[in-house]
């Protein structure tokens, strides 16, 4: 029984780490963007794709070995959407990755980048903060079986 308990924490612990990530985006994003601070956000942003991928894998691991199995989830609304939402949080990261990456690289390289674009990575940190708190209560209700359809 430890396994699925352990995965189960696993599993949190992942997310949590992507919530603090989007979190400090947010915040270090309204400050003027210098070398420090670039290799900071793209540190951020790294530890966060790494546990975006991790708590995708945990998850599938969790529907087919784990939990209720997978007729359960593939049979629930909610888990549909849980996933739907993750792959728009995951779309919605590509170009705040992309430019944090290039800002990083140019700084250090000696250059200094044009980090006008901030607050646009902002709006977009701020849409995958919505997107999680969305999986969090789809998640809650999908493991209690709300949206059964089949
Ligand atoms: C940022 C991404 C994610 C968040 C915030 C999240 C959140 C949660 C939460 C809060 C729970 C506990 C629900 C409860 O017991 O009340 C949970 C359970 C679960 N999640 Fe996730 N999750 C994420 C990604 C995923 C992914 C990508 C998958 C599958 C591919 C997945 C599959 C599951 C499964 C199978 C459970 C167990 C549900 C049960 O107890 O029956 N999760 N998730």
């Amino acid at each position: 029984m430890i396994t699925p308990a352990l995965m189960a924490s696993l599993h949190h612990l992942l997310f949590f780490i992507i919530i603090a990530s989007l979190v400090a985006e947010l915040i270090l994003l309204a400050r003027p963007i210098d070398a420090a601070l670039a290799k900071r956000l793209a540190r951020i942003d790294m530890h966060y794709g790494i546990s975006a991928m991790a708590v995708l894998a945990v998850g599938f691991m969790r529907v087919f070995m784990y939990e209720k199995g997978e007729a359960f989830y593939f049979g629930n609304a909610f888990f549909h959407l849980k996933i739907g939402i993750f792959a728009v949080v995951g779309i919605a990261s590509i170009y705040p990755t992309v430019l944090l990456m290039r800002w990083y690289r140019a700084f250090r390289s000696g250059q200094t980048p044009d980090t006008r674009r901030a607050p646009l990575l902002r709006k977009l940190v701020i849409v995958e903060l919505v997107g999680v708190g969305l999986m969090l209560v789809c998640a809650a209700l999908m493991a209690r079986g709300v949206g059964m359809f089949r």
